[in-house]
């Protein structure tokens, strides 16, 4: 590594371990001041091994950013520049809100993982899409979206999600998986998918054919579960599942002292939990969706057992809160190497071939 770039991937390792030490919602937020500053890193581009295709994009690499950290789409350049092959903002619903009273971040550092219980905090739909809409679009960004909390009719929340960001989004999510909006979850059964998956395309056909719609999903889900919720995206022509959003289990694994704050688990200890929900889901769709492994990622090991899972790209978000900006390049070069080292050219050769 130059003596430059030496320097900096020092500062920024001193700057993640000053930013722990504050309040996590602090922390956050100067983080996203930082950004918008322009005190990010910049990463080398990943190794050419890990370009991969979905969706009908072109990914750097599969390794993107899971919602959560950029709701209001504040930074997704930033944040690619620091070596994500993609970025998800949101979740973003259509009015602003403030989401669940404070304290509601809380972090496990014994656990390497993370219980939040935000609730959709966000500036809304308005504001997001200016922001989207000023940028030139260079790299891959995917919107989140998912209702306010007070909404009489939670789909047509997701419908008006649809029809302001699908225009200016590579792709867009549909996120009914949040543990901490009241009946969000309930979306995903077998009685009420069909209607929002229907509605949503119709919504995606109306303001911009082109959008691949992806749904994410709770690892908490059982294959019982998960078989209509596959059924029904395969029939209405959703383009790919993400495997998945924080768990409300889990709790008995855990020793650090807040394990027992109500939320959604992410990190660590949700890596097993979501890679076999994620097989099952490969299992299931038989190579019809394109599925985001997403769930306690933090090395290119881990990556790479997604992908073996049947992952065609991975998302991470908790590990970075722990390792800071120079994890996304390290995972690169580790996940390119075990690629290498098993025979595989490419990141599509090797997916779902560990099941
Ligand atoms: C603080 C925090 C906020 C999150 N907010 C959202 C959100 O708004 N929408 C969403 O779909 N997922 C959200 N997530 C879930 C992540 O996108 C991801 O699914 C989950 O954290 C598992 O990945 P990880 O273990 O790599 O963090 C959030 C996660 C965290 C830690």
């Amino acid at each position: 590594m130059p003596q430059r770039e030496r320097r900096l991937s020092g500062l920024y390792s001193l700057a993640t371990a000053a930013l722990r030490r504050l309040e996590p919602e602090l922390a956050h937020e100067l983080t996203l001041r930082g950004l918008e500053m322009g005190f990010g890193p910049t990463a080398p581009p990943p190794p050419a091994s890990l370009a991969s295709t979905a969706f009908g994009l072109q990914f750097p690499s599969p390794i993107g950013l899971a919602a959560g950290f950029d709701k209001d789409a504040r930074v997704p350049d930033a944040m690619l520049r620091t070596g994500f092959g993609f970025v998800e903002v949101g979740t973003v619903t259509p009015k602003p809100q403030s989401g669940n009273q404070r304290p509601r971040l809380f972090r496990l550092p014994e656990d390497r993982a993370v219980i939040n219980r935000m609730g959709f905090n966000g500036a809304g739909l308005f504001a997001a899409r200016s922001r989207l809409g000023s940028r030139s679009r260079k790299g891959i960004v995917a919107a989140n979206v998912g209702p306010n909390k007070d909404a009489a009719d939670p789909i047509a929340d997701f419908v008006a999600g649809i029809v302001a960001l699908a225009p200016l989004a590579d792709f867009l999510v549909l996120n009914v998986s949040s543990p901490n909006t009241p009946g969000l979850r309930g979306l995903q059964q077998r009685s009420r998918i069909d209607e929002l998956l229907q509605r949503a395309v119709a919504a995606r056909d109306a303001a911009s054919p082109t959008t691949p719609l992806v749904l994410k999903v709770a690892p908490d889900l059982d294959e019982y579960d998960l078989t209509p919720i596959v059924e029904s995206a395969i029939s209405r022509g959703i383009a790919g599942l993400i495997v998945g959003n924080t768990s409300i289990g889990l709790r008995e694994e855990l020793r650090s002292p807040n394990r027992h704050q109500p939320g959604g688990l992410s990190g660590a200890p949700l890596l097993g939990l979501s890679t076999r929900l994620l097989a099952i889901a490969h299992r299931l769709a038989a190579g019809r969706l394109v599925l985001i492994g997403c769930g306690g990622v933090s090395s290119g090991a881990d990556a790479y057992a997604k992908i073996r899972a049947g992952a065609h790209l991975v998302e991470l978000y908790t590990a970075m809160v722990y390792a800071g900006p120079e994890l996304v390049p390290q995972i690169h070069i580790d996940l390119a190497a075990l690629l290498a080292r098993d025979g595989f050219k490419s990141v599509a050769d090797a997916v779902g071939t560990g099941t």
